[in-house]
């Protein structure tokens, strides 16, 4: 319930195209909706976004667009935008490019391949120090080996505002 008002609520919002919009953008539905502030008005933010910014040139950019609208209408950002805890899994904000350590003692850098796998298989990769259930459950209900273009979107996303790997 909560995942539709944030929907409907990023839907009215402008179509940053660029990591660092994408998230501003996000953290403005994020508190907008979820605590109850004043809604935007899409007219205002149009006034102060150059049309440039908001309309995305490239595949990759439209599907990152696709992606942050799916990271909020989906409940991922629920769990993963702001913070890590043991219950809420890792934040995005650090996580495409960083190592993280899994259950069994492996360690991996957090690609393309590595999230497709867990997206797929939730218990292809299990992170060290979290409880995999939440995850299980967000995925038991979206199905996204049916979807491979909302699947894309999502990873598209996730890789945009993680940064560059740091340096080993
Ligand atoms: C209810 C909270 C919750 C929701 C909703 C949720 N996740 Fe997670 N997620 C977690 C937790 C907790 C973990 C760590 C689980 C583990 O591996 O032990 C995790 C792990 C992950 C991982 C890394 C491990 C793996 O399986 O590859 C990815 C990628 C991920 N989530 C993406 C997403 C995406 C995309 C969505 C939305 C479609 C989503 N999550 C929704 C809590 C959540």
């Amino acid at each position: 319930m909560r995942a539709h008002n944030h929907f409907r609520c990023t839907r009215s919002l402008a179509r940053p195209a660029l990591g660092a919009l994408l998230m501003g953008a996000m953290l403005l539905a994020l508190y907008g909706c979820g605590s109850g502030g004043k809604p935007r008005t899409s007219a205002a933010r149009q006034a102060s976004v150059p049309k440039y910014v908001t309309e995305p040139f490239t595949h990759v950019q439209q599907l990152v667009e696709r992606g942050a609208q799916l990271v909020v209408a989906d409940g991922c950002s629920a769990c993963h935008l702001m913070h890590s805890s043991a219950s809420t899994g890792p934040s995005f904000l650090r996580f495409a490019g960083y190592r993280v350590r899994l259950e069994d003692g492996r360690s991996q850098v957090v690609d393309e391949r590595f999230m497709r796998a867990g997206l797929l298989d939730p218990r292809a990769n299990e992170l060290a120090g979290y409880d995999p259930r939440p995850m299980l459950a967000a995925l038991a209900r979206l199905h996204l080996r049916a979807h491979p273009a909302q699947l894309a979107a999502l990873i598209a996303f996730i890789e945009q505002v993680g940064p560059e790997p740091p340096p080993e």
